[in-house]
């Protein structure tokens, strides 16, 4: 697979419930390498802008509530076939199918209240990339280390 970036973000729940360090642990585990990271309190116009393709759903209201709520993780990870490789990492959108082992399994009963976002494909990460950072906020490194991946 060619080499990706993808766009995640922890939602609120993950720093009110203080498992942000798990939550990272698991992606840094999988063998993603974080390219940006940053604590952010992001304003509705953001949240509205990055989940513009919901904007007619029933539940965008409550969305755009939810992640506008309190702080977020938002990182740029980096990695072969890094988009759909997190989003299975992730587990399914519906808090029913997800399975357990994934992120969503794991932590969240309910569809509404799932801990992370994963950009859906490359135009999307490319797109929220650039919403959320700077070109100088990524900070494209490698260690020399990482034959494992
Ligand atoms: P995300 O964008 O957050 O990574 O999630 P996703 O692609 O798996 O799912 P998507 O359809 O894009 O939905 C975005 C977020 O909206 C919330 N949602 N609530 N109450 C509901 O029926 C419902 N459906 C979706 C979830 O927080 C989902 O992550
Ligand atoms: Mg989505």
């Amino acid at each position: 697979m060619a080499i990706e970036r993808t766009f995640t973000m922890l939602k609120p729940g993950v720093l009110s419930r203080r498992i942000s360090g798990e939550i990272i642990a698991r992606i840094e585990r999988k063998g993603f390498d974080i390219v940006g990271s940053k604590l952010m309190r992001i304003s509705r116009a953001l949240a509205e802008l990055h989940y513009a393709e919901h904007r007619d759903k029933a539940f965008f209201q409550e969305l755009v509530d939810y992640i506008t709520s309190g702080p977020v993780v938002a990182m740029v990870l980096e990695g072969d076939g890094a988009v759909l490789m997190l989003r299975r990492l992730c587990g399914s959108t519906k808090a029913e199918d997800a399975a357990p082992g994934t992120i969503r399994g794991d932590y969240a009963m309910h569809t509404g209240l799932n801990i992370i976002h994963a950009s859906d494909s490359v135009a999307s990460a490319s797109r929220e990339i650039a919403l959320f950072f700077r070109p100088e906020e990524i900070i494209d490194w490698k260690d020399g280390n990482n034959d494992w991946i």
